[in-house]
């Protein structure tokens, strides 16, 4: 059983809508996905709960009462959503629970200074620090030719940490959201640009780069 953990301690950086399509394009490809909610704030339990009966199954667990206890036997894909401001015991908890960590970055000076204080103290948890999870950095809610995408780009690139890709700014992901989906869900004439831009971000989930 794998476990990919969307973390980082700034909130509103992307963590909930990250873990939706990631749990998304696993259950595509037939995985058995659960997505672990340790955030009481429950978004990725919320929009589990407008998913079309319709769609590729993936089963919620309210990990924020029990942890993974609820995670059913035969699982492929665990995908955990973190909450914001997770720090100290709780970081080691969750990064303990994980072979792979994908932390999103918003393009704003704020959100570069506080990741940058999160990496640090990620570093200096004993797993990571013994390499046995691997981490990558994703620049979210990015807008092309804009001089802060720049400068997130440069900063990404500088880190000690797999710049391993990036997303745009899009009503897609809000209009996927409301609706159960994710955006390898809506169609392609609308979203073809994010497709593209989630396919160097797989290539890493699924080569030996993201798995320790
Ligand atoms: N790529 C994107 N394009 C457009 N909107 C986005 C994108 N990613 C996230 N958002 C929006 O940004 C807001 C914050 O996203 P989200 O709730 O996923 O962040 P979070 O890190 O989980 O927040 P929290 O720290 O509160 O848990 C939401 O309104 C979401 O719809
Ligand atoms: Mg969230």
């Amino acid at each position: 059983m794998r476990h990919i953990t969307v973390l980082n301690s700034k909130g509103g950086c992307g963590k909930s809508t990250i873990a939706t399509n990631l749990a998304v394009y696993f259950a595509l490809e037939g995985a058995q996905v659960v997505l672990a909610d340790f955030d009481p704030q429950r978004s990725c339990l919320d929009w589990l709960e407008t998913r079309p009966a319709s769609c590729a199954p993936i089963a919620g667990v309210a990990a924020y009462n029990d942890g993974l206890r609820g995670v059913p036997r035969g699982t492929d894909i665990v995908i955990i959503d973190a909450p914001a401001r997770c720090h100290g015991r709780e970081l080691t908890d969750l990064v303990r629970r994980s072979e792979t960590i994908l932390a999103p970055v918003l393009p704003s000076t704020i959100d570069m200074k506080a990741t940058g204080k999160f990496i640090a103290e990620l570093m200096h948890v004993g797993k990571v620090e013994r390499k046995q999870v691997k981490i990558g950095l994703l620049a979210n809610r990015v807008r092309e030719h804009t001089l802060i995408f720049e400068e997130l780009s440069d900063y990404l690139r500088r880190s000690k940490v797999p710049y391993i890709g990036s997303l745009r700014d899009a009503q897609n992901y809000v209009r996927a959201y409301t609706r159960g989906l994710g955006v390898l869900e809506l169609p392609e004439y609308l979203a073809w640009p994010d497709w593209a831009q989630w396919e160097p971000i797989i290539s890493w989930l699924e080569s030996k780069r993201s798995q320790p």
